[in-house]
């Protein structure tokens, strides 16, 4: 099966779990970047809130052809107890009809309050949630040096 994966990440943890991931699979490793430089607090304020509201943030543009792919492993953080706002863009942009894979990397509080409804917002874009993975990662918030 050829899998993507495709993650957000603010500050690295969830891209060393992607890159480990992609090592393990032999799939191919897509990160998403933000257009706006975000800082630690643009993290909090607004981006815990837009989380939470489950809004959507530009991002760069994709260059990478999701269609080529039967299935798509999608990881981001956590934030606020909802997936960063980079992962609504990354769903916006899901073909019809594809396996989708979840993982969500938090601190150690995970995701259980909004993962049915992230489930039904990959549903809502006729893919299905073939599986969903909580990581406690035990990382305090901070952003990756580049
Ligand atoms: C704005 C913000 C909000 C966060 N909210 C939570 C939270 O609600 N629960 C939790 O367990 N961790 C929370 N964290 C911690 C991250 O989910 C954790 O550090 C995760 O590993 C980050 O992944 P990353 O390094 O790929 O960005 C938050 C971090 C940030 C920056």
């Amino acid at each position: 099966m050829k899998t993507v994966i495709i993650y957000y990440t603010f500050g690295g943890a969830t891209k060393r779990e992607a890159e480990r991931l992609a090592k393990e699979l032999n799939a191919q490793l897509y990160r998403v970047k933000e257009t706006h430089n975000r800082s630690l607090l643009g993290a909090f304020i607004p981006g815990g809130l837009w989380a939470m509201r489950r809004k959507s943030v530009s991002i760069q543009p994709l260059s990478v052809d999701l269609n080529a792919y039967d299935q798509i492993i999608i990881g981001c953080p956590v934030w606020a107890g909802y997936p960063a706002p980079a992962f609504n863009a990354i769903v916006q942009r899901l073909p019809n009809g594809k396996r989708i894979e979840l993982f969500l990397c938090s601190g150690g509080g995970g995701s259980q309050k909004s993962e049915s409804g992230t489930k039904a917002l990959i549903e809502k874009k006729g893919c299905t949630v073939a599986s969903y993975r909580d990581i406690h990662t035990g990382v305090k918030p901070g952003k990756m040096k580049e």
